[in-house]
């Protein structure tokens, strides 16, 4: 949902740190440069529902962001709302050692959260997932994907890419859409059968749906590398973005597959063999790592420092799902991968801003703060430094959405009330 009447002009003032990206205007920044992104104390006027000026606007409502940093809105780029249900139980079993592929053939899995979406019905769908978009603003991500697969028919996928637009109607946030057809083989069919089915089924889904990409499970219990060429070829007719998730629990060499396929993302990448690294790096593609799905699954580290190195286009997401990552807070993913990459806060911080905008083609309206963008804003109640080191700590004041508070956590009224 956009912003109605335009915010009057507010200049955030004095705030400890401002982070900005070296130049206006990139649509991403590789992750060697990441240490170019600057940190300095400043003011920011937002006017119009955009980033006006970094300076004091005298006529400007006045916002004391002393002791704040103000960096730009968090954009998950990889989650799988709207979907039905939890599965704590199958949390529980991984925990004891049995593992995913095991629960998934059992039944569970994608296919347990497919028969709770048949059985609830659109408003209990909508109440869980805005609930959720409650969740995700509170931590500062003013930009989220949705996905479908949790349908395992076409008319069902239909339904969920209809609620996801639905859900965009209902958020403050920026929502867009992905369709993961290709998520489990639905009953009844074999792989390649299921694949014709959701290829007749993308005119549907152009027409009656805001998807932009199409997604596909690369893994023994999902689909193989020829399924993804496939989905490749069919996003390039279609003119949709191609992404994919691939080498989570097991390494089949698809990020080649992938990068011939021109995706513009490939997702999860903890079984990525070294020498898929270099080719990865080079490509406009994004690499986009999800720690929250890896800490939870106990799933191999992937090769993210040396990713970073190369120069890739890194982002972070939560994944957030009710199988592998029931994660909403993108401060904890980038404390995780502090942590798990060695990365530095600018890296992390650069994975969920301008590169996480850039893989939802969104990077020239939102993801950093330059002139112009979209006023999407946070104050976060201490230094980015903070955000890796008080782990799992919500360090969000303040969330503005198009230069209008979205929501201000109580502490931090004040600086709102004059
Ligand atoms: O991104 N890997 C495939 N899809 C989801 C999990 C699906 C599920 O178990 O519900 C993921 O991890
Ligand atoms: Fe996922």
């Amino acid at each position: 949902m956009s912003a109605g009447a335009p915010a009057p002009p507010l200049t955030l003032a004095g705030a400890a740190q401002v982070l900005r990206p070296p130049a206006d205007g990139l649509p991403y920044l590789r992750h060697d440069r990441a240490h170019e992104l600057t940190l300095e104390p400043g003011d920011v006027t937002l006017a119009d529902g955009r980033v006006a000026a970094f300076a004091a606007d005298a006529g400007a409502r006045r916002v004391d962001c002393s002791g704040c940093a103000v960096v730009p809105g968090f954009v998950d780029c990889h989650t799988h709302l709207p979907f039905a249900g939890w599965r704590a139980e199958e949390y529980a079993m991984k925990v004891a050692g049995r593992p995913y592929e095991e629960i998934a053939r059992a039944g569970g899995g994608i296919r347990a959260s497919a028969r709770a979406f048949a059985t609830a019905d659109d408003a209990a769908v909508l109440a869980q997932a805005r609930a959720l978009a409650g969740e995700l603003l509170r931590h500062g991500t003013t930009t989220f994907e949705c996905k479908c697969g949790y349908g395992l028919s076409v008319d069902a996928e239909l339904r969920a890419l209809r609620l996801a637009d639905e859900l965009g109607r209902a958020v403050p946030q920026t929502t867009c859409s992905t369709a993961l057809l290709a998520h489990a083989v639905p009953d009844g069919y074999d792989a390649e059968r299921w694949l014709d089915a959701v290829i007749d089924a993308l005119p549907q889904v152009r027409a009656q749906t805001r998807a932009e990409a199409l997604d596909v499970f690369v893994e023994s219990v999902a689909f193989d590398n020829s399924a993804l060429a496939r989905i490749g070829a069919a996003a390039r007719v279609y003119g949709m973005a191609l992404r994919a998730h691939v080498e989570q629990l097991a390494s089949h060499g698809s990020v080649p597959v992938a990068l011939a396929a021109g995706a513009r993302s490939v997702d999860h990448l903890s079984c990525l063999p070294e020498e898929h690294v270099a080719p990865l790096a080079a490509a406009e593609c994004a690499a986009v790592l999800l720690p929250g799905a890896e800490l939870l699954g106990n799933e191999r580290t992937p090769p993210a420092r040396a990713l970073a190195d190369a120069g890739a286009i890194c982002a972070l997401a939560t994944d957030l799902n009710p199988g592998t990552s029931p994660i909403a807070s993108l401060p904890l993913i980038a404390g995780l991968a502090v942590r798990r990459y060695g990365w530095s806060v600018r890296e992390a911080l650069l994975a969920v801003t301008l590169n996480a905008a850039w893989v939802l083609d969104r990077s020239a309206e939102l993801g950093s703060l330059d002139v112009g963008k979209r006023a999407d804003v946070l104050l976060l109640d201490g230094p980015v430094e903070h955000v890796p080191y008080r782990f799992g700590r919500n360090p969000v004041a303040a969330v503005l959405v198009a230069g209008e508070p979205a929501w201000v956590r109580e502490d931090h009224a004040w600086r709102f009330a004059a």
